[in-house]
């Protein structure tokens, strides 16, 4: 996953092509500085002002235009009304599809089907590319452990490694091996770097990151999109380490640069360059400019200190015209790549790409392998539709063409989504009948005169399918919460209809895991969708009904209640480690007991120190056994790989789709190394009956870490290596590295 970063200097300094040197030489000064600037479309219209601007060659890039016409305007006066026909940057953010939308980032990482998520990601730039959209910001691979954030939705889970793989997925599917052909878009890596350990899940919060703990945990997937070839990277509005990461210059200059010889350019996250004056890094707007702009970020979105300040920050010398000169062939270089000088940059005003059938069907498909099944008590689910006369459909996501979506759809249409209850009602053959209440007008209400219509209705039915969770606006940017509950009065809804003695499963949209344990003993079966977008109904409905088996895994780690977090799988093991003999809940101390009389291991009083669901856990309707796990040698040097075997059996009375996963501890090393890492996985479909092998292979790579010295290195010594079905996996090999 991670080429050894060699320490020493790498260029990234890109050569630049002949086409591009030329035009450089031909800039002014006023030229070079509006390909820094990116600014605000004005959805649809083009105001005189923002024409002349582009005429007079003080706009690199336009954000937030995504009318067909309008950006073939815009592009009609770059290419033809300007003194150098430069075309135009035109940037979305198409973060989990345009118009067909699939599952948010989350979700499809729950599926740890990259091909997928390619496919997604491939067809999200195919539709935006059709409207003259041509740059995207995406993927976001903050690693993300505080449920809290809102855009832990928007991430794609807690893991580096699974990170690393799907958000390089994300970045051929924009990119494709020729970002000029048509159809393809540049990709963003963002939010550069560390965003997602915002203290206490709040948004746009303080990262206090070891260096250790960035280069061996947040890092890594933005070193794999750098490898991938991500045309940009975005930098992030958090105070890194007392230093903005848009301000950062050991961020955007040491790591991206010098250590990874990253060859695109930089944009600032939404006037994050404007917010170092608020951070208190800056005096003003002009230090702002100087600050960022030497720290290495190219190009300023929205906000205008680049605009205002660069030519005085020139003239005194503060900053440097080569630097200008290397920003602006940067950003001039991935305009070449996406072919914008030969093209008309002319989009057909038509909207042929969107909603194509093989687009619904990636959707469905991957909203399908993205929904998690937590729970299946009695096998509840599936259900049987021909012993079934009655299903009672309850709760305020059932029948939410909006909702489903969730966070970050700009452009997605709700009018466009299939529902569950749609998708159910047409899937159950005519002999079920299916009732519908939404019982609660929001998520988040608290009224509960709509209860006694839906009690009625599912005291008559042979099985309760509630559908709840959190509304789109509950995630996403700026929408945390302190309390991971269901919200309004959900869980008393459930508490009633549990009184009924009925079967319950429980379909769980939302952008975040939330904290179930109050109810989980309530409800039979608990599939969690996520916010699975446009396909949501379908895919749901074939769940249900049995179609398809559930096969998502968790990219995240379940909480039993939010004064855990952060709780992660792969942490490290402390002194003194929780142990379930060293574990007494606190309502079971004796009263006055004396103070060294408690388990004094990590843990808390009020609350068991697992999670609900662990990180990689997810059930089947078949079920999996694994066994003969077996390594090519028990001693590796260096140079060789360590070839992983093990047989996967299908138990059950299901083919389906496993995910695999390998996980190893380095047991002692010059810095702790956390208790498990994921280090491949891989989906295989068992038929029921069959055994399959599963090969994997390490190579020295894997075993390698930022040590204590801040090395890329693999240390000698034992290692246990697991492979199972999540992370809680229990069969386990060892190995040693040796010298040699
Ligand atoms: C937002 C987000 C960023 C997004 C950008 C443009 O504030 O932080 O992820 O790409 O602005 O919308």
């Amino acid at each position: 996953m991670h080429v050894a970063a060699d320490m020493a200097k790498v260029s990234s300094n890109p050569r630049l092509s002949e086409r591009v040197s030329q035009l450089l030489s031909n800039m002014h000064l006023h030229e070079k500085i509006g390909q820094l600037c990116q600014v605000s479309g004005c959805e649809g219209h083009v105001s005189e002002h923002l024409a002349q601007q582009v005429r007079d060659g003080w706009v690199g890039s336009v954000i937030n235009e995504v009318d067909g016409p309008t950006v073939n305007y815009l592009q009609h006066i770059a290419k033809q009304e300007s003194r150098l026909g430069i075309p135009l940057l035109i940037g979305r953010d198409v973060i989990h599809g345009f118009k067909t939308i699939f599952p948010i980032p989350l979700g499809q990482a729950a599926s740890w089907n990259a091909e997928l998520v390619e496919q997604a990601a491939r067809i999200a730039a195919l539709e935006a590319n059709s409207v003259g959209v041509n740059w995207t910001f995406a993927p976001m691979i903050d690693i993300s452990r505080d449920p809290r954030w809102g855009r832990i939705a928007e991430s794609l889970g807690e893991d580096p490694y699974l990170c690393s793989i799907l958000g390089a997925a994300m970045v051929d599917g924009f990119q494709g091996t020729d970002m000029s052909e048509s159809g393809q878009i540049a990709a963003c890596a963002k939010h550069f770097a560390g965003y997602g350990a915002t203290e206490s899940g709040r948004d746009y919060g303080t990262t206090n990151i070891p260096e250790n703990e960035l280069r061996n945990i947040y890092l890594p997937p933005f070193k794999m999109a750098s490898d991938s070839g991500a045309a940009t990277f975005m930098s992030s509005f958090s105070d890194l380490n007392g230093v903005p990461a848009s301000g950062n210059r050991w961020l955007m200059k040491k790591i991206l640069r010098e250590e990874w010889g990253f060859k695109g350019f930089v944009v600032s996250d939404w006037e994050s360059i404007y917010q170092l004056e608020i951070h208190g890094l800056t005096e003003n707007s002009r230090d702002s400019a100087q600050k960022a702009f030497n720290a290495g970020l190219d190009m300023e979105m929205v906000s205008t200190t680049y605009r205002e300040h660069l030519e005085e920050l020139l003239e005194t010398k503060q900053v440097d015209i080569a630097q200008v000169d290397h920003s602006v062939g940067l950003i001039l270089s991935v305009k070449e790549q996406l072919g914008l000088f030969d093209k008309d940059c002319q989009s057909p005003d038509t909207a042929d790409a969107f909603y194509q059938q093989e687009s619904l069907d990636v959707a469905k498909q991957i909203a399908t392998q993205s929904c998690v099944l937590l729970k299946n008590h009695n096998q509840t689910l599936p259900i049987n539709a021909q012993e079934t006369q009655h299903i009672a459909l309850i709760g305020p996501l059932a029948d939410d063409g909006f909702e489903q979506l969730g966070t970050w759809i700009f452009d997605g249409e709700p009018q466009h989504s299939v529902t569950i209850r749609s998708a159910l009602e047409s899937a159950c053959p005519s002999s079920v009948n299916i009732t519908y209440d939404r019982a609660m007008a929001t998520t988040r209400s608290y009224t509960t005169d709509l209860y006694s219509q839906a009690l009625a209705s599912a005291n008559q039915a042979d099985v309760i399918v509630m559908c709840v969770g959190e509304e789109a606006i509950l995630s996403g940017e700026a929408h945390c919460r302190a309390d991971i509950d269901l919200p309004g009065s959900q869980m008393e809804l459930i508490e009633k209809m549990a009184e009924l003695g009925k079967p319950i499963v429980l379909v769980v949209l939302a952008g975040r895991p939330l904290t179930l344990e109050p109810i989980i003993e309530k409800v039979d079966s608990v599939l969690y969708a996520w916010h699975p977008g446009t396909m949501a109904g379908p895919a749901i409905a074939d769940l249900l009904l049995g179609e398809a088996v559930p096969s998502g895994k968790l990219p995240v780690t379940f909480p039993r209640k939010v004064g855990q977090i952060p709780l992660y799988y792969n942490q490290k093991n402390s002194g003194k480690p929780a142990t379930n003999d060293q574990y007494i809940h606190m309502n079971d101390i004796p009263p006055r007991s004396p103070q060294t009389s408690l388990g004094m291991a990590a843990i808390h009083l009020d609350t068991h120190f697992s999670p609900l669901f662990e990180f990689g856990f997810g059930l089947s309707y078949s079920q999996f056994t694994y066994s003969q796990l077996m390594l090519s040698q028990h001693h590796i040097s260096r140079s060789e790989t360590l070839e992983v075997a093990v047989t996967v059996h299908n138990t059950g009375d299901w083919d389906a789709d496993e995910v695999v996963q390998l996980y190893i501890r380095d047991l002692v090393a010059s810095a702790t190394r956390p208790v498990k890492e994921l280090k491949q996985f891989s989906r295989v479909h068992v038929k029921r009956g069959e055994h399959k092998k599963v090969i994997f292979s390490l190579n020295i790579n894997d075993l390698s870490f930022y040590n204590d010295e801040m090395q890329w290195t693999a240390e000698t010594g034992h290692f246990h290596l697991w492979v199972g079905g999540s992370s809680a996996t229990t069969l386990q090999q060892g190995f040693e590295l040796i010298n040699g």
